[in-house]
């Protein structure tokens, strides 16, 4: 995995935000089963709760092109300190996860540390569990 390029993705992604309201820029960059890369930003609403976070926007964008499965995402807030995903989007996260996705949580280019789904969503409510 080139997390340094996947954390560039994910910087350059954060440039799009459209963030009027918060002003705060987050990007995000996901790396499917074959590798394809697809990124996203947050994107705000007039109305707050439309709002749609930068990891929800490129994790649609990958399901939408028919993949499902998702083996690392990077995300960046602030630059200053390590962002994590909010609680909607771990549970996004959860539902196209491999079993050992890497969760990249980037300050810079140069400055990231990875989890894993257990670490950021303990117990995580899933299909598993609807069809037992
Ligand atoms: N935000 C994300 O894009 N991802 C997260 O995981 C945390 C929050 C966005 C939503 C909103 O546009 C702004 O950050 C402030 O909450």
């Amino acid at each position: 995995m080139d997390y340094k390029k996947l954390a560039k993705s994910a910087i350059d992604a954060r440039e799009n935000a459209y963030v009027p309201y918060s002003k705060f820029k987050v990007g995000a960059a996901v790396v499917t089963e074959d590798g394809s890369i697809y990124t996203g930003c947050n994107i705000e609403n007039a109305s707050y709760g439309a709002t749609n976070c930068a990891e929800r926007t490129a994790i649609f964008k990958a399901v939408s092109e028919g993949h499902r499965k998702i083996k690392a995402i990077a995300i960046v807030g602030d630059m200053t300190t390590n962002t994590y995903p909010c609680g909607i989007c771990r549970q996004v996260i959860a539902e196209f996860a491999t079993e050992d996705i890497q969760i990249i949580l980037v300050k810079n280019e140069d400055s990231y540390i990875i989890k894993t789904m257990e670490e950021i969503l303990p117990g995580a409510f899933t299909k598993e569990d609807l069809f037992k």
